[in-house]
């Protein structure tokens, strides 16, 4: 089975609700936009809403056939802190906010599905759908955890998808285990003892320091991490000094550690106060780390893989799907729910030809809109699969 065919028949519907999200993107809990939009359409079809979880998170409650399954379908509404370099009929209206990730079509793509269900309810059981804020770097959706989401609208499992423009338009991907890495921020303040250039015995200068330590934490990937294992420590700011005859009294980096595996988080963590602090220290100098834990890993339940892929199968066919792939080092809130709930994330090929494929969050990308009634049509048969009528 390909598209179903009458959300194929949604299709311009779809198209126009995407297009109308794509030019209001707001970020961060202040997504009011979306999720105004998405409770009045989800209301407008019968489908009991809930908001303020989270914020400006909602979720829609649709029963089918008597049953006692539940099921988790999630979208993001969030957009990014930048300028969008598209020259589109329904470029963003606000300026500095553009949804550069694609969530405007995971909306879409989720309301599409939701209508079907609504219409036909050939399922029996209870689906919840999960439109959460801030994703990007928020963690709407532990936000929405914490407000009592799994306690109030109880899911046997979760799934989520991602739009993949590096990815041909009806292709997908997904793993068991590990998909995409925990990412955490690390930000180390080397204090020194600020003075004349002239005069550098009589200062501590924590410039030098800083490279010191910069170059020694590029040491953890490279030599305390286990070879087969992944791991990135990226150090991209670095901040000191005011003046080229001036010795700072202060330096500061910062920069973003992403990883598979909870003992390698652990051991990266360690490591980067140990480097860094013994190595000011060698210096005459003092380093204070601050180590922020953001997004835990995104790990794909084996069960719930096997069924996502079912589902895609069904829609995408059997050799479009694939299991083998490696992770990405990138993150995803996604993951908060995984660790309560089993469930499955997946990446959709959005990526066709005749179409630039900006990448995510660059100032051209622009979700592919014949992905949505895929989309669509692969949490719709996901449901029907999961929920079947007795
Ligand atoms: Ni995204």
């Amino acid at each position: 089975m390909p598209i179903i065919n009458r959300i194929a028949e949604y299709t311009p519907e779809m198209t126009a609700w995407r297009q109308e999200l794509h030019q209001h993107p707001q970020i961060c809990y202040e997504e009011t936009y979306a999720s105004d939009f998405v409770a009045q359409k989800l209301a407008a079809w019968g489908i009991e809403v809930h908001r303020g979880l989270g914020i400006t998170g909602l979720v829609g409650v649709l029963k089918g056939q008597p049953g006692t399954g539940t099921i988790g379908l999630r979208a993001d509404m969030d957009a990014l802190p930048m300028q969008e370099d598209n020259d589109l009929p329904y470029a963003s209206r606000n300026p500095g906010r553009m949804h550069a990730c694609g969530h405007d079509g995971h909306t879409a793509t989720l309301l599409g599905a939701a209508k079907y269900l609504a219409e036909t309810r050939n399922f029996a059981g209870t689906v919840h759908f999960i439109f959460q804020p801030a994703e990007e770097g928020g963690a709407g959706a532990r936000a929405m955890m914490n407000d009592g989401l799994f306690e109030r609208f109880p899911c046997d499992a979760v799934y989520g998808v991602h739009n993949a423009p590096d990815l041909p338009l009806g292709q997908a991907e997904t793993r068991v285990g590990p998909l995409l890495a925990a990412s955490d921020k690390v930000s180390i303040v080397i204090k020194g003892y600020g003075g004349h250039a002239s005069k550098p015995h009589m200062a501590v200068d924590p410039v030098l320091v800083g490279a010191h330590v910069l170059v020694a934490l590029q040491s953890i990937v490279s030599r305390r991490t286990d070879p087969l294992d992944n791991a990135v420590v990226s150090l991209c700011q670095f901040h000191g000094g005011s003046a080229g005859n001036v010795i700072a009294a202060e330096a500061e980096l910062s920069g973003t550690v992403r990883t598979l595996k909870p003992a390698t988080r652990d051991m990266i963590e360690r490591s980067i106060a140990q480097i860094a602090e013994a190595t000011a220290m060698a210096h005459g100098a003092t380093a204070e780390v601050t180590y922020t834990r953001m997004y835990p890993p995104t790990v794909n339940h084996a069960e719930q893989t096997a069924l996502a892929m079912r589902a895609a199968a069904r829609v995408l066919g059997e050799t479009a799907v694939r299991s083998d792939v490696s992770p990405l080092m990138g993150g995803e809130d996604f993951s908060f729910f995984l660790q309560e709930k089993p469930g499955n994330f997946l990446f959709l090929g959005g990526g066709a030809t005749g179409r630039e494929n900006a990448p995510l969050h660059h100032p051209r990308y622009n979700f592919n809109d014949d992905l949505l009634p895929v989309g669509a049509s692969y949490f719709a048969s996901l449901v029907e699969q999961e929920l079947p009528k007795g």
